[in-house]
């Protein structure tokens, strides 16, 4: 339970279940925060921030599911990150405890159920536009090692071995570039590769025609796909498009093409995908998400590494590259995540509008 501080008064314009207390200087609410799958980056870029702003915030390592879903008691806000679970049991117990704002500290938000929330009268708000090139240049970052074999490279001359046998890439410029999904992130990658000097495909059916950059191809995904020497994925993980790239469409890959991942995990089949890359249709496959990522991913599993075989036979194949869910990673995101989620927060409290609040 979170305690009230010495000197705030309370204040019952909020309504709900708890008592909201006021900053004696400011006049303005303070929120009582419970931030869930915190790690020290979280306490550095964002607990740091609303306890300036006078927020009472207590960060908690576990990540929030049915069993965590107390710890909120006390908090009118809880804060989560992509691999918390908010479905409907973890949403009705965290509305019997008095939450009433999630603020989900990522652009995703496929682990949260929407409508459930909304129905049981959550404000749900995320972080829509932190720098959109963190992404984009991992994915970048990504293509380029998987291409070059840097990962290979780095581990056999360490051990002494100068040799080139088996690092033979492809150059980029001139090749053709499929992107899926051609949003914030989507055209940020665009644009890099427009400056490798690529030729620029794109797959986006919900991409108004006012929004497309000049120079890039639009057209349907099966006609699209056989002719990508490159594809990324940048569209978001909704029920159309789980799996979207299953055994059919993999088996229409150009040989040798790179498919890079830095979208969700279960945009792609992974079962599917492993068959593929073992015939070589795919050539090669870098990832930054799994499908299966939620127990693993942002914890140290190294005392017991192989708890999923799909994972340990995806990551036995040379052609294979991982990464833990890093590609927002960098101090402009945390700062832009940060930012916008003290913005959705303020904007809640006074009852107005914010780019990152999300309407039923
Ligand atoms: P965005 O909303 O700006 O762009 C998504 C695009 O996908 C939109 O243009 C939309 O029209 C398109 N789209 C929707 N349905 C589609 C479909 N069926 N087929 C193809 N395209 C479709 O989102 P943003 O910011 O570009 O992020 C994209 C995704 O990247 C997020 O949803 C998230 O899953 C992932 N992401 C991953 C991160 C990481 O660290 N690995 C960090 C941030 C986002």
């Amino acid at each position: 339970m979170l305690a009230m501080k010495p000197g705030h008064s309370i204040d019952t314009r909020m309504g709900g279940q708890h008592t909201a207390f006021i900053h004696p200087a400011r006049g303005d609410l303070i929120m009582r925060i419970l931030i869930y799958s915190a790690r020290p980056h979280d306490d550095h870029f964002l607990t740091a921030r609303f306890r300036q702003s006078g927020h009472e915030v207590t960060s908690r390592a576990e990540s929030l599911c049915p069993d965590t879903a107390d710890m909120a008691s006390g908090a009118e806000v809880v804060c989560s990150f992509v691999n918390d679970q908010l479905d409907a049991t973890v949403l009705g117990k965290l509305r019997q405890l008095g939450v009433r704002l999630i603020l989900q500290r990522a652009a995703g938000i496929d682990n949260i159920d929407l409508a459930t929330a909304h129905q049981l009268g959550f404000t749900v708000a995320h972080a829509p536009a932190y720098s959109p090139w963190a992404v984009a240049e991992h994915a970048t970052a990504l293509l380029l090692a998987l291409n070059r074999h840097i990962p290979t490279a780095w581990q056999q001359v360490q051990r002494g071995n100068y040799l080139l046998d088996g690092l033979l890439g492809f150059d980029l410029h001139d090749k053709t570039a499929l992107i899926v999904g051609l949003g914030r992130i989507g055209h940020c990658f665009a644009r890099i590769m427009q400056g490798f000097g690529c030729h620029v495909l794109a797959y986006d059916p919900m991409l108004p025609v006012d929004q497309r950059l000049p120079g890039i191809e639009f057209g349907e995904l099966a006609d699209l796909w056989p002719r990508a020497d490159v594809v990324s994925l940048h569209a978001p993980l909704l029920p159309a498009t789980r799996h979207m790239v299953d055994a059919r469409l993999l088996a229409t890959s150009r040989p040798g093409m790179l498919l890079i991942n830095t979208g969700r995990g279960a945009l792609v089949d992974t079962r599917a995908l492993i068959d593929s890359l073992s015939a070589g249709r795919p050539g090669g496959y870098a990832a930054d998400v799994y499908e299966n990522e939620k127990p693993l991913f942002f914890h140290d599993c190294s005392d017991h590494p192989h708890q999923d075989p799909l994972l340990d036979e995806l990551l036995r194949l040379p052609n294979v590259l991982m990464t833990p869910h890093q590609a927002f990673f960098t101090r402009e995101a945390l700062e832009g995540i940060a930012s916008a989620m003290e913005q959705a927060l303020t904007a809640w409290q006074a009852g107005k509008p914010a780019p990152g609040i999300l309407h039923a």
